[in-house]
């Protein structure tokens, strides 16, 4: 039942590949009038709405009721707009821009006084990002202006990776979502700080550390690379990392190193929490951990995210390189399809922190109710 603070939201199919101008003049019109429009991007769906309006912003603070000294990424179209809202781009960090963008890579600029306060949460940086989608690029440019959008979920849930996660969400309390099908990254941007030295990966995410690394050598990771001495005496200021994140319903446990466990311990697992209630198993590693007794009373709710890759992978390192990438690309869907199927439960075996390995374990130790 709708009650009257609901409004009615419309849904837009929208196909990337092919699509015209006029398919997303309602959406233009919403943000042109500091409304606010969930829209895909290669990563997940984004709830956009204009960075310029201290407006539009807290309107996307309210509907995902997300702290509000939580700060939100800018996406832009061009190094043009990208020009518009900060102070200034240093050589290194247009070379990066050459190379990864646009794509799932989000860097912080000093911002200048187009951007108001909210959308940094105060502070004097602004994280900035070109989205691959060819639907978020046009709808940036026919707007005119530069988005911020944060992932489409209410505070707290799984990112959304396709339409039906966002309608899930936030239907009755947005007006528009565009249905541009599933997103192929799956986890978010790599946010990354290029003012510190040395340069530091705030959140790790779509674009990977080996393929930075080769273009910044000093290249560090917060929390993984946190014992350093020098940074913990400057701690970055990555306020949404302090927050509950990614979390499904159901409890999730954790195993951190299921290419080690013994079987028998996971059997053991099974059996303890299918006495306390429903469960979900997200299977990653290689190897079948269960036996066909337990897939039967599992049934649905077993996931299967192993990932067998045709013959063109030469080596090892790529082959893991592809598997890990569809492990993100799902591993959201996957928590949100257990939810859906009311399991209280779900166990999910980890994977090494190589390649999309990093993100993807970044997200599921947030969203651990146990690790095991
Ligand atoms: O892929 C993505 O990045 C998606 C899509 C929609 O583009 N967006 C996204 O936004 O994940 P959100 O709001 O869910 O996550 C933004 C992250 C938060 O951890 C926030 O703290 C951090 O970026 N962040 C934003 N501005 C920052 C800043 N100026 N300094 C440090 N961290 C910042
Ligand atoms: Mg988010």
């Amino acid at each position: 039942m709708m009650d009257s603070s609901q409004i009615s939201t419309k849904i837009i199919s929208i196909d990337p590949s092919h699509f015209e101008n006029r398919q997303l003049h309602e959406a233009v019109e919403i943000l042109q009038n500091e409304g606010i429009v969930a829209f895909p991007t290669e990563t997940v769906y984004g709830l956009g709405a204009s960075a310029l309006s201290e407006k539009a912003i807290n309107k996307i603070y309210i509907a995902k009721g997300r702290p509000l000294d939580n700060p939100l990424i800018v996406h832009i179209e061009s190094m043009e707009m990208l020009e518009t809202i900060v102070k200034e781009i240093p050589e290194e960090i247009r070379k990066l821009c050459n190379v990864f963008w646009p794509g799932p890579l989000t860097i912080l600029f000093l911002r200048n006084k187009k951007i108001p306060d909210c959308v940094t949460a105060g502070l004097p940086t602004v994280a900035v990002r070109m989205p691959q989608n060819p639907i978020a690029l046009r709808l940036i440019s026919l707007s005119k202006i530069p988005i911020a959008a944060p992932s489409a979920n209410i505070s707290g849930r799984p990112s959304p990776t396709t339409a039906a996660h966002v309608k899930n969400d936030f239907e009755g309390k947005i007006p528009l979502i565009i249905d541009g099908g599933s997103c192929p990254v799956g986890v978010e941007s790599t946010v990354l700080d290029v003012h510190r030295n040395p340069p530091l990966i705030l959140r790790p995410g779509g674009v990977n550390y080996e393929d930075l690394k080769k273009y910044l050598p000093n290249l560090k990771i917060y929390e993984k690379h946190y014992k350093n001495q020098e940074l913990k005496k400057k701690p970055p200021s990555t306020p949404g990392l302090k927050y509950r994140h990614y979390s499904p319903k159901a409890r999730v446990i954790l195993i951190e190193n299921s290419q080690v466990i013994p079987k028998t311990h996971i059997h053991d697992l099974i059996k303890e929490y299918s006495i306390q209630g429903k469960i979900g198993y997200i299977h990653t590693s290689d190897e079948i951990h269960l036996n066909s007794q337990q897939l039967d009373l599992l049934g649905d709710s077993f996931i299967d995210l192993t990932h067998y890759s045709d013959d063109e992978l030469i080596n090892n390192q790529e082959e893991k390189k592809a598997k890990y990438a569809y492990i993100a690309q799902k591993i959201f869907w996957a928590l949100r399809k257990l939810d859906n199927l009311q399991v209280q439960f779900i166990i999910i075996e980890g994977i090494t922190e190589d390649f999309s390995g990093l993100a993807v374990m970044n997200r599921l130790r947030k969203a651990a109710w146990k690790i095991i």
